[in-house]
């Protein structure tokens, strides 16, 4: 699909402004399933993964518009999704599931694919919905459900992002009150919750780990701006930390990137939170210690860009990549720079300080290709990231028009 050709950059000057959140923007599509009043969401950011839950969402008869950047939708006339495609092409089409089973008392999902980073699976989505009442049955690789939803006590024997969500959605609409234990605390969880609470319903505990969703009857219509993304923004944070300099990052919360920036100045970056952003200086100099946890602990998102600034920092830096079974696929592609990288199950160790040299790497998966680019940014000539199943435009909006704007000499190579 893509190839981007990137030289050995100048220290990064000036500033880029930072989209909005696509792993906000994602579930706050699904819950428009929610609701028959019409809804937008403004500052949508235009990524491949967007438009195919928008793909998903229209074959459940969910009409979509896009006026400029704002998303408008309106799911009155609702059923179940008429084409299976995008839901084996995404995972996050999940997030389907409990407003569709919300709404209409059914529901019908593909098994999501694993993918590079992992199995992926979604024991905890489908627990979720039983406890609410949901009788779940497997018949030629769908998940049926169907049932009318009432409150429960739902205990999550891991954290998950997307179950947490799956869950809060269906629970919205249920009769009576749920509590979800050991939820998730990511930022895009409370951003989710603010939503759904604009919207009628009655979510409370966001963001601490213990959720209670009192259901009501019905949600209405809203407008939303979701929250800035912190993974673009943490992204650009490592490409500056490479190649030093001096850069704003518009719209950056330093609140929803503590974890990151702890990291970046123990490698001996400068971050500066400023009323309009976060503004990132210096170089990494020092090795780290980086070990990936739910949130608040270290992103697992951040994980690959972070070790392409380990591959620059002198000595030796230790990663323990706790939360996906494989997610060093970038390791065998940083090599090709020259990086000195040895990985050992969950754990890699990376010597850095070397110079990296320019060559021809391939993007494995969404984090890895954008490792890939921030690591080509300190590379002695020219990079070439070949891209050619879109990983990076699933979750950056034109990655190379922000790198740009901070002085990095890069270009999208057309796919012909
Ligand atoms: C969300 O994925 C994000 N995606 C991921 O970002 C992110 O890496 C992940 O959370 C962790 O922060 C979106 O928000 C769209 P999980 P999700 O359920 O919800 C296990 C990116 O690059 N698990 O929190 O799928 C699972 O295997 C993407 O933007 C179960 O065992 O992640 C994993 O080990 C990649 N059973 C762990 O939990 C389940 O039912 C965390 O997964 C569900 C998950």
């Amino acid at each position: 699909m893509a190839t981007f050709q990137v030289h050995t950059s100048p220290p990064l000057r000036g500033e880029a402004t930072i989209h909005t959140a696509k792993n906000s923007v994602l579930p706050i599509l699904a819950a428009a399933l929610l609701t028959n009043e019409p809804c937008s969401i403004l500052a949508t950011p235009k990524l491949t993964d967007v438009d195919m839950l928008c793909e998903l969402m229209r074959s459940c008869g969910c009409q979509i518009d896009w006026d400029q950047e704002t998303l408008n939708l309106r799911a009155d006339d609702l059923c179940l999704p008429a084409n299976d495609d995008p839901m084996r092409r995404m995972r996050a089409s999940i997030l389907i599931m409990g407003p569709l089973l919300a709404r209409l008392g059914v529901a019908r999902v593909t098994l999501p694919g694993g993918c590079a980073i992992g199995q992926r699976p979604i024991d905890l989505h489908i627990k979720g919905m039983q406890a609410l009442g949901a009788a779940v049955s497997l018949r030629d690789g769908h998940i049926e459900l169907s049932g009318r939803l009432h409150g429960a006590a739902v205990y999550l024997d891991m954290p998950s992002v997307g179950a947490t969500e799956n869950i809060m959605m269906a629970a919205s609409l249920a009769s009576g009150v749920s509590r979800i234990e050991n939820a998730a605390k990511e930022p895009e969880i409370i951003d989710l919750a603010q939503c759904l609470n604009m919207m009628g319903a009655r979510v409370s505990g966001a963001g601490s780990g213990t959720i209670i969703i009192q259901g009501v009857p019905r949600l209405r219509g809203v407008q939303y701006q979701p929250i800035p993304d912190r993974i673009e923004a943490g992204t650009l944070a490592c490409a500056t930390a490479i190649a030093g300099g001096n850069v704003l990052l518009r719209g950056a919360r330093s609140e929803h990137l503590r974890a990151l920036l702890f990291k970046l100045q123990e490698s001996g970056v400068i971050v500066i939170e400023q009323r309009e952003g976060l503004r990132v200086r210096g170089k990494a100099v020092q090795p780290i210690t980086v070990r990936t946890m739910s949130y608040p602990g270290f992103p697992t998102d951040l994980q690959a860009p972070m070790m392409a600034v380990a591959c620059y920092a002198p000595g030796t830096s230790v990663f323990t990549e706790t939360v996906f079974e494989n997610r060093y696929m970038h390791a065998s592609e940083l090599r090709r720079l020259g990086a000195s990288i040895r990985v050992e199950d969950r754990v890699a160790l990376i010597d850095g300080g070397a110079e990296l040299h320019g060559s021809r790497v391939i993007c494995s998966d969404l984090r890895a290709g954008a490792a890939l680019i921030v690591a080509a940014v300190g590379a002695r000539g020219d990079t070439y990231v070949e891209d050619p199943n879109g990983h990076i435009d699933r979750g950056y909006e034109r990655i190379e028009e922000s790198l740009t704007e901070l002085g990095v000499p890069i270009k999208r190579l057309t796919a012909d």
